[in-house]
């Protein structure tokens, strides 16, 4: 795994930058297997890039052969303020003409948040299934991929998705979806059901999108590959296939931040 660092001035030029390379995974995946696979973040960073799918970008993507999944997801109905989904598609779905079938939300109006995560775990392994769709399959290939691109986050505390230090979701080997009890440390401070490292790990690019200077620790210690920051699970994250880590300069500690 190569792990790519683009620093940029501010969320603006960081969002551009992402957009564009979102664009270009688009054009290369529709290209060479007749569909784009994007997993969509949660959190505040990701909501500019969004948008700039929505406007600028929105005649540059196949919207028709893209199918969306989630990352991760709170616990609360789809249309609380909180979920992920509603800034999603405020921000991007409900502007661009993708077919709402290629949609796949978390179904967080499960009784139960096991239940909401075996059922988007039955819905991501079928949806996803690449033979079905890859009209030109790759004999050498060893492994199936699970979206061509993920995005994600990172929390001041080193968390990525819904995947928090220390917790016993780290260690699964086979699952793509578990629930997870709520964070205390972390707001909003319910429920989630997150997608895991076997399922971010498989993706052909994993791209974190990390702005604000609450995150400047983290990343100093990620970046230093020092052993301390190889226990976030921002960290654990090492796809099969490309990483990129877009910062913007607030973000960085100081002795990067001229990078
Ligand atoms: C969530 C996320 C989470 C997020 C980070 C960063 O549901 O909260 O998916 O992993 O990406 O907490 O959030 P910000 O972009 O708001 O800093």
């Amino acid at each position: 795994m190569t792990r790519e660092i683009r620093t940029f001035a501010d969320i603006e030029a960081l969002s551009e930058a992402s957009a564009a390379e979102i664009v270009a995974s688009a054009r290369e995946s529709v290209s060479a297997r007749g569909r784009f696979t994007l997993a969509l973040a949660g959190g505040s960073t990701p909501k500019r890039t969004y948008e700039l799918l929505a406007t600028r970008h929105r005649g540059d993507i196949d919207w028709e052969r893209t199918i969306v999944v989630f990352g991760d997801e709170r616990f609360v109905p789809p249309d609380d303020q909180r979920s992920n989904y509603r800034m999603a598609r405020e921000a991007l779905l409900d502007r661009v003409p993708i077919p709402a079938t290629s949609i796949h939300r978390v179904p967080s109006e499960a009784p139960a948040v096991h239940e909401a995560a075996d059922g988007y775990e039955r819905t991501l392994r079928n949806e996803l299934r690449e033979s079905a769709n890859d009209p030109t399959p790759d004999s050498s290939r060893t492994e199936a991929h699970t979206v061509d691109v993920a995005l994600l986050g990172v929390g001041p505390d080193g968390h990525t998705a819904s995947l928090f230090p220390n917790a016993p979701e780290l260690q699964e080997r086979s699952r793509w979806v578990l629930p997870v009890a709520a964070p205390m440390h972390v707001q909003p401070s319910v429920e989630r059901v997150t997608t895991t490292l076997p399922f971010l790990n498989a993706a052909r690019l994993a791209m974190f999108l990390v702005a604000g200077a609450d995150k400047r620790v983290v990343i100093g210690e990620i970046l230093s590959g020092a052993p301390a920051g190889r226990r976030y699970p921002a960290a654990m994250v090492a796809p099969s296939g490309r990483a990129i880590w877009m910062i913007d300069r607030s973000a960085l500690p100081d002795d990067r931040s001229n990078a």
